[in-house]
């Protein structure tokens, strides 16, 4: 088999961008992009080193950085750069974040790594090698029934009134082991990757979120669309990702909120007064 050609490099990065973010851990003050959006001084660390080191190595790659430290150049290749995956994790000193770095090539994906520092758990995948964890093959899970999955979601903290997805949470609480929301966007997308979760759904992602992640579960076999079952892109906000087997369940399902036919979110006046009005 021949050397991987991206890899290599990109971990090296996320494997130093993964020391600046832990460094910082528990001493940054928190900073607001929007109502919910938070910043810090370690996503801007990270990021800053991680540009620096894309450019020194690959002069003619573009670069696509979610603090805004990314630059166009003139080949093919883009680098879709998360410093800091989790920032509201982090920020709370919860120890759940990543650095992402997914690299396209004329618009396909060809290479990611996600890097989570503090479980020192490096997920990667390049074309023509398949998706590993520190190095070892890994593969999406064998499950083929929803009731039997665990799934992941996320609730995006930009448009948070025009969200739908409290619905999609409660239905497949119902239907399955449970639903996490861990707050990782690209974890959540690994951990469908080797098989922790059979699944991952999250509404208005961006590229820099789901660009590693979603390549690696797609190395991993399995399956990445948007909510509808279309093909799905980097500049796509929606994301379903799954082991495959249990991907059209989830997509009939998620056809049925679509349409208006879930159960009623329960009612709390009613769940009150059905305990005589007290709080036990
Ligand atoms: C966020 C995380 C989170 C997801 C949000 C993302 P950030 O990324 O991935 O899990 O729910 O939609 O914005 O801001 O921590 O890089
Ligand atoms: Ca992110
Ligand atoms: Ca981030």
């Amino acid at each position: 088999m021949s050397e991987m050609r991206f890899v290599p490099a990109a971990s090296e990065i996320a494997r130093e961008a993964g020391s600046i973010l832990l460094n910082h851990l528990g001493r940054v003050a928190i900073e607001y992009k929007g109502t919910a959006d938070l910043v810090t001084a370690a996503d801007r660390a990270s990021e800053a080193f991680i540009v620096g080191r894309l450019r020194q190595l690959l002069p003619t790659h573009s670069i696509v950085a979610e603090e805004g430290g990314g630059s166009e150049a003139a080949s093919g290749y883009r680098w879709y750069v998360d410093p800091l995956d989790g920032t509201t994790n982090f920020a709370h000193r919860i120890p759940f974040f990543a650095v992402s770095l997914g690299l396209e090539f004329e618009g396909r994906m060809i290479a990611g790594v996600v890097y989570n520092p503090v479980l020192n758990e490096l997920f990667a995948a390049e074309e023509g090698h398949g998706a590993t964890l520190n190095g070892q093959p890994i593969q999406v899970s064998k499950t083929a029934a929803l009731a039997e999955s665990l799934v992941g979601t996320g609730f995006p903290v930009h448009d948070r009134r025009a969200n739908p997805n409290i619905h999609f949470y409660h239905t497949l609480t119902l239907g399955s082991h449970g639903v996490r929301r861990l707050g990782a966007a690209a974890l959540d997308l690994c951990y469908t990757a080797c098989g922790r979760f059979e699944g991952f759904w999250e509404f208005n992602l961006k590229p820099w979120d789901t660009a590693a992640g979603s390549y690696i579960v797609q190395q991993a076999g399995g399956t990445v669309t948007d909510m509808l079952g279309q093909p799905h892109s980097v500049r796509s906000p929606e994301v379903l990702a799954t082991n495959g087997r249990v991907h059209q369940e989830i997509l009939t399902l998620f056809g049925e909120i679509f349409a208006g036919k879930t159960s009623e979110l329960p009612s709390a006046p009613a769940y009150l007064e059905a305990r005589g009005g007290q709080a036990r």
